[in-house]
């Protein structure tokens, strides 16, 4: 049975809209923000949403020493994503205690657990409010209720609402996050964020459109389309499905369109063909792996063999031979043998991933495999990670070190992390460094590969 998605009614925007105002109206209010975001582009967006109700307060942006409110945006995805959070939030009591009119808040993923917002405002007296994924809209009404009535928490289930037309505050310039969108119905074992995000819910395919169009009048050259699991967009509406949503916006006109994250299992045979089709598409896709053992894949519930999942990257290659394939890999999952981890290992050196992001399995409350015997030593777990991390370096070089001689179109960002030359994004998503003039900022180049540094390119620009 479909879950009825209930779209935030207009009324409740404007309802927040006139808090906001009140907040305005306030004698002695808050004049500044900080944001402080963990995690994934996900929470990089929200802050963008709440930035953009921050600034509907009245409030400008403001470095951490000088804000009125600091709010942090927080990600519970493993164990040390949280830690590194609440060191941070506790660190702000000597802040707190320097300049008392501060207000300190959390938000994200962590304090939608359960029960984990109301003990952090018992053991920390300095977090004046805390709020759910499920509650981003009401900062206007969160704040307005903490600043006339003290401390405040908002927590509801963040199941299926679906909020459209929130103020934004975007950071990106030429490039822009759009969600399609929200929640996750997947519930790999190991993973919290179904419980943190909610059911699956897409947003209506006429209403990102709309978003595009809009922000292509800005500017925009590049959307990143976000979701946890973006291959089952308009499953649950029956309408239109990703490769469908892809063809639109290229149709509209977006020049560079990027997404993710993709679950393998959803990986259409219409996404493979879109692929081949869709210039629009930049080159890459970054589709996590998770385990190279099927018997992992399995305890984990991923819904796909490596059979299956090296059948399918086989035809985006043959689709978009340029492809550039990138993944997520946990080690010392429950109950993982040598003989599991060799496997993976022999998957990473088939794949020849671009690049990879590798994590240590790390428990998390509430979830199934929080249950699963067969912990993984610790030392263990250093030791495969490291291994893993060494063969995917070495592929990642000799990856760059193809591209050599190439010509890659790059989007450029700015300058260099030295300010010396200027930086962008090639299609298949690897940072390219080379020489050139600051009005090229905002536009696409063609830019030969000369070289390659640790995990970038350099270039010079074709023709000169
Ligand atoms: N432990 C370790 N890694 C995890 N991930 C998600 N949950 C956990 C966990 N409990 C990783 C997965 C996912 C990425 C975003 O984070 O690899 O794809
Ligand atoms: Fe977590 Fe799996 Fe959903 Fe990704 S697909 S968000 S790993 S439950």
């Amino acid at each position: 049975m479909k879950e009825e998605i209930l779209i935030l009614p207009p009324e409740e925007l404007k309802r927040q809209k006139g808090f906001a105002k009140k907040v305005r109206a306030l004698i002695n209010r808050p004049q500044s923000y900080h944001l402080v975001t963990y995690g994934c582009q996900m929470n990089v967006h929200d802050s963008e949403n709440l930035a953009g109700m921050f600034e509907a307060m009245g409030m400008r942006e403001k470095d951490k020493k000088e804000a009125d409110v600091i709010l942090f945006n927080t990600c519970a995805i493993r164990e040390n994503a949280e830690r590194k959070a609440l060191g941070n939030i506790i660190w702000l009591n000597q802040l707190k205690k320097q300049r008392p009119e501060l207000l300190v808040g959390v938000c994200g993923c962590m304090a939608q657990q359960e029960g984990m917002a109301q003990k952090m405002l018992k053991q920390y007296s300095f977090i004046d409010f805390a709020f759910g994924t499920g509650n981003l809209y009401q900062l206007p009404k969160i704040m307005y209720h903490t600043l006339t009535g003290g401390r405040c928490i908002e927590i509801d289930c963040p199941q299926s609402t679906l909020v459209e037309g929130m103020p934004i505050h975007r950071q990106g310039g030429h490039k822009a996050y759009v969600n399609i969108m929200y929640g996750c119905n997947n519930f790999c074992t190991y993973c919290v964020v179904p419980y943190v995000r909610g059911r699956e819910r897409s947003r209506k395919a006429d209403d990102i459109f709309r978003q595009a169009e809009g922000l292509l009048k800005e500017g925009v050259k590049e959307i990143t389309l976000l979701g946890q699991n973006v291959n089952s967009y308009g499953l649950d509406r029956g309408e239109q499905d990703f490769a469908g949503l892809l063809s639109g916006l290229e149709k509209i006109g977006v020049p560079r369109i990027r997404f993710m994250t993709s679950h393998p299992k959803d990986l259409s045979h219409r996404l493979i063909e879109e692929f081949a089709r869709n210039k629009a598409l930049c080159p890459h896709m970054h589709l996590p792996v998770q385990s190279g053992s099927n018997a992992i894949l399995q305890a984990m519930n991923r819904r796909y063999t490596v059979e299956t999942y090296l059948e399918k990257a086989r035809l985006l290659r043959e689709a978009r031979p340029d492809i550039g394939l990138t993944t997520d890999i946990i080690v010392a999952f429950p109950g993982e043998t040598d003989k599991d981890f060799n496997d993976t290992l022999e998957l990473v050196k088939i794949m020849r991933y671009d690049s990879a992001f590798t994590f240590i399995y790390s428990p998390r409350a509430g979830t199934a495999a929080e249950k699963l015997p067969g912990r993984i030593d610790k030392e263990v777990a250093s030791e495969r990670i490291q291994k893993l991390i060494d063969l995917q370096e070495k592929i990642t070089q000799e990856r760059l070190q193809s591209l050599v001689g190439s010509v890659q179109d790059v989007l450029v960002d700015g300058p260099s992390a030295r300010g010396k030359a200027l930086t962008g994004k090639s299609g298949r998503n690897i940072s390219v460094n080379f020489a050139g003039d600051k009005t090229f900022v905002g536009t696409v180049q063609e830019i030969e590969i000369t070289a390659t540094a640790s995990n970038t390119l350099r270039g010079k620009m074709k023709g000169r």
